[in-house]
């Protein structure tokens, strides 16, 4: 889980416009705290801004391309000046020149920064960095509070030590200060900053060039756990097989086919995961072997020798440490006991289970959500709807739309991830 004071910058797409300043050299760092706690920065640089730290620089830490320009065919056609506006969770200036703070304050649109902050409908935040006299200037004072009225936050700035010499105000908050100050702009999430893994969807395992072997599954399950996950502050890895479904807003999306792809990328990520939800249909087994060429339908009978496939979240669950696993069940009749079975001997910390024919497809859904009682008088009555049997506790959750059943999901696995720490 990323460090507390930064959680709520998880999947916060925060527009970073850098001016021309010394201190924009802390603007590296500042964009590596920010990506580190999750957050998706796009970076914006003025001219004078790019005299003090390279784009190219810029672009290595924020893993996107840096705008610099109004006008220019190229960035337009990636994502144009309008879409950038409408983009942001928060536009951060930093650091705000005096020259800026003046255009601003006067609504100029004379570059692809000013443009932006005059269409744009996202939170303003503003670290001033200049010479102390620049910021004790009536005219500078002026500016700050006609922008502080209109709705801007002004992040510092702080006093001390200049680089041109002087002693005083003026100087750019510190990165750390800054990435908790932007923190500070968003609501935390019940699951704030959690790193969350989600496998979802079938796993296909192909016999000749043209057929595979696979299971019924549309997928939706899976990715509206991975929307409302991302939705509740989370860090979604979301490792698919092959659907018909768009990729979740704010979601790592993983494409897979087979269930050794799958596994490979679970393990992969595992370590740098909180929370793992098996809600994949994996294939069971695989053709021992894939013809190269396609079977020609010569033969009245055709004999196809299968292998396992690896169980994944009993391998994952296997591991030590290990993230809270979690399991799905889709099963065709005795739904809660073959769920129970399955809990234990998958040794997962929590499972769902579910009538399997119904469920397919289908934009609506009930589970039964089971888990193990642990001893603890607090993980009993952390739900007073919760009954007991065996020493498993359980809950009915929906029918109801996939994506309200996710989030009852989420909450109870959030319940089990406190308990759990
Ligand atoms: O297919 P089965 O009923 O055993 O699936 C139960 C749980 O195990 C699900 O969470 C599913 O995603 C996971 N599973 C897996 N790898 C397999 C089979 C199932 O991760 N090979």
């Amino acid at each position: 889980m990323s460090s507390n004071s930064l959680a709520t910058l998880a999947n916060k797409r925060i527009l970073l416009g850098i001016t021309g300043g010394i201190a924009a050299y802390k603007c590296a760092e500042l964009t590596r705290l920010l990506s580190k706690a999750g957050a998706d920065v796009r970076v914006v640089m003025t001219k004078a801004a790019t005299e003090f730290i390279t784009p190219l620089t810029m672009q290595a830490l924020s893993g996107n391309r840096v705008h610099h320009e109004l006008l220019d065919a190229d960035a337009e056609a990636g994502m144009g000046h309008i879409e950038l506006a409408r983009w942001p969770d928060l536009i951060l200036v930093a650091p705000a020149s005096a020259d800026f703070l003046a255009r601003m304050a006067n609504g100029h649109a004379t570059d692809l920064l000013s443009t932006l902050l005059l269409a744009s409908k996202a939170p303003v935040a503003l670290a001033p960095a200049m010479n102390q006299g620049m910021w004790l200037n009536a005219a500078t004072q002026d500016n700050l509070s006609t922008l502080a009225r209109r709705g801007c936050k002004i992040f510092g700035p702080a006093a001390g030590a200049q680089a041109c010499g002087d002693i005083g105000p003026g100087r750019m908050l510190e990165p750390q200060e800054l990435a908790e100050a932007c923190a500070g702009m968003f609501t935390p999430g019940l699951l704030s900053g959690l790193r969350i893994m989600i496998t979802a969807g079938p796993t296909r395992e192909a016999i000749d060039p043209v057929r595979y072997i696979s299971n019924h599954s549309s997928g939706k399950m899976g990715y509206a756990l991975a929307t409302e996950a991302a939705d509740a502050g989370a860090l979604v890895t979301l490792i698919s097989g092959p659907v018909n479904l768009p990729a979740p807003a704010r979601v790592n999306v993983i494409q897979v086919i087979t269930a050794l792809d799958m596994l490979e990328a679970c393990i992969a990520g595992i370590e740098q995961t909180d929370v793992f939800i098996g809600v994949a249909a994996v294939a069971d087994y695989r053709p021992a072997q894939i013809v190269s060429h396609k079977i020609k339908k010569t033969a009245e009978t055709l004999q196809l020798n299968l292998v396992r496939n690896p169980d994944i979240i009993g391998t994952l669950a296997a591991r030590f440490p290990r993230p809270l696993m979690v399991g799905f069940a889709a099963e065709t009749n005795d739904v809660q006991a073959y769920g129970q079975e399955k809990l234990i001997r998958k040794n997962l910390d929590m499972l769902f289970a579910n009538e399997a024919t119904s469920t397919f497809g289908s934009d609506s859904v009930s589970a039964t959500a089971l888990w193990l009682q642990t001893g603890s008088a607090k993980n009993n009555v952390h739900d007073s709807n919760a009954t007991q049997s065996s020493a498993t506790l359980s809950k009915t959750l929906g029918p109801a739309g996939k994506n309200l059943v996710a989030r009852q999901m989420l909450s109870l696995i959030h319940d089990r991830w406190l308990a759990s720490r």
